[in-house]
């Protein structure tokens, strides 16, 4: 296995976009940042060098981090921000997965456009359960804003109002031909007639599932999450932020130019989105070019309305593992954790202007009904490791407060979560059963939950209040996909499952990152098991300070 070095020095660099040049933070002048590409087994050793004027932290999404949380890198959960001038190096193995993954910036709204993709292939001399591809390609899918993004979550921190939307959806950081200034620009995927290459799709963006297609291509998904899943067709994808979605694609129309698209699966009624759609192009090499050649329009795809939810939930429904997998059957640990928005009175005293949302209230988000704030002066696990009192608590509930109609008509006093710093305690080896309930608290939509730290398996979704009477008979306990991110459906639950046998403290949250600004999260401590390969390693010594 290899170790493979990189330097990522975080940099305001000027990007152009849109018709106008903003000074943009990315990694070594990249937006977006470099493309990571290991074996599986291999080790990971990246020194991040932070030149630019805000706190940074990096996450390395999906990785499970064995032992490694410090390498984890939410910030103020597993280590404090790299300040200006600072610098910090992580380093962590790949251990047993395979597809792909990324990396983005975990502070404040840095990973508008501090991101990049995480490739990683079998070990040397063993080969992809398909046929090899003949090219591969990284898509990531983004969003851009001409404000800076960190301003745009400060004013809606500010205000408590619903952040501004971005101004344009994006491939691999180009918005695409249908945008202002942007043809020039489009990203083109060339292909040869009768290829097959693997697409590597990564939802990168901050606030918005979406769908995924390419003109009249076939799709067979062969992966998600770094995960290899049970091969199928399909002509759409729908992907919420932090999930990945592995394709082949042959080259079997004719040579032309045809569109790869995305544009927002957008659940819910009210939250706003912006119903643009960004394209590459996949080109035939072969594309015969007519007189003007530069008019020839590229073939578009059909895409689902911003709403349809059924063809984003038939898509998330046909992932399943390739073969029976160890789900653990006995529970230890039954949790049953809602998720969705609130709305805060404003609090005593407070102005007017920071009392934008509805009715004066300000938007908030929450966990059974805790809303998660961050610790400023420690990260969790520093707290955790060093025993320092009154950073968190341990008493994060193991179920709502009181049942209620989870999806039906909430009364109104039960839209105010409490904002909290609570984490739930697992023991080492804990078999954790999780019941993922979505509400329709103010509004109903769907939440891309992802765990650090660890895969899990996804049991079962459906619409509706999760009845265990009626529901735990369509559990799949044979071939579940294994993911690190779940769309819980618009108004629905999803059950997940894993084993607790990673020691740190591992935020679990929605990745909308207008969901986490408002509280949607919360946190694990996984405690260490016995010997030494159950326990967390020791600090890195040159782990940053608050
Ligand atoms: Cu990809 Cu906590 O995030």
């Amino acid at each position: 296995a290899k170790i493979h070095y990189h330097g990522f020095f975080i940099q305001a660099t000027p990007v152009k976009r849109l018709c106008k040049t903003h000074n943009t933070i990315t990694v070594n002048g990249m937006y977006p940042g470099p493309t990571l590409e290991v074996n599986n087994g291999d080790t990971l050793v990246v020194k991040v060098v932070n030149r630019a004027r805000y706190n940074v932290t990096i996450h390395w999404h999906g990785v499970r981090q064995m032992r490694t949380a410090w390498a984890d890198g939410p910030e103020f959960v597993t280590q404090c921000p790299i300040r200006p001038g600072h610098s910090y190096t992580y380093r962590f193995k790949i251990q047993g997965q395979e597809g792909t993954l990324w990396w983005h910036a975990h502070s404040s709204w840095l990973r508008a456009t501090v991101y990049g993709a995480l490739i990683i292939r079998p070990r040397p001399g063993e080969s992809y359960p398909f046929p090899k591809p003949k090219r591969e390609t990284p898509l990531l899918l983004g969003e851009w804003w001409d404000a800076n993004p960190i301003d745009v979550v400060r004013q809606a921190t500010r205000t408590g109002a619903t952040p501004n939307v971005s101004n344009a959806y994006s491939i691999n950081g180009q918005p695409g031909d249908l945008y202002n200034c942007s043809k020039k620009d489009t990203i083109i995927v060339p292909v040869k007639s009768g290829e097959t290459n693997l697409l590597r799709i990564i939802n990168s963006a901050l606030n918005q599932q979406l769908f995924f297609k390419i003109a009249k291509h076939k799709l067979t998904v062969v992966g998600a999450d770094a995960s290899y899943v049970k091969p199928f067709n399909t002509s759409i994808i729908m992907l919420g932020p932090g999930q990945t979605t592995d394709v082949l694609i042959t080259a079997d129309q004719p040579p032309a130019k045809y569109y790869i698209a995305a544009r927002a699966y957008a659940s819910a009624q009210g939250a706003p989105f912006d119903n643009t759609t960004t394209t590459a192009i996949l080109k035939y090499k072969t594309t015969p070019c007519p007189t003007k050649c530069t008019s020839t329009k590229p073939v578009m795809p059909s895409l689902p309305a911003f709403n349809d939810t059924a063809t984003a939930t038939a898509f998330t429904k046909s992932l399943k593992s390739p073969r029976k997998v160890e789900v653990p059957t006995e529970i230890d640990e039954n949790l049953f954790i809602t998720v969705g928005l609130g709305l805060n009175n404003c609090p005593h005293g407070a102005r007017r202007r920071n009392c934008q949302g509805p009715n004066g209230t300000r938007f908030t988000a929450s966990m059974n009904n805790v809303s998660f704030v961050l610790p400023s002066n420690f990260s969790l696990l520093q707290a955790h490791q060093k025993r320092i009192p009154g950073v968190f608590t341990t008493d994060f509930p193991a179920n709502p407060p009181k049942k209620f109609d989870y999806t039906g008509n909430v009364s109104r006093s039960l839209w105010q979560p409490a904002r909290g710093t609570k984490v739930y305690r697992l023991k080492y080896g804990a078999r954790v059963q999780i019941v993922l309930q979505g509400t329709s608290i103010f509004t109903a939509e769907n939440h891309p939950i992802h765990l650090h730290g660890y895969d899990f398996y996804i049991l079962a979704e459906g619409f509706g209040n999760f009845n265990p009477k009626r529901d735990t008979a369509k559990f799949n306990l044979i071939n579940p996909p294994l993911r690190n991110t779940a769309s819980v459906p618009v108004g629905g639950w999803t059950v997940i499952r894993f084993v607790a046998d990673n020691p740190g403290i591992w935020l679990m949250h929605c990745h909308l990152d207008v969901h986490i600004t408002w509280g949607l999260a919360m946190a694990f401590l996984v405690e260490n098991g016995v010997g030494k390969l159950q326990t967390l390693e020791p600090p890195p010594a040159d782990l940053p300070r608050c």
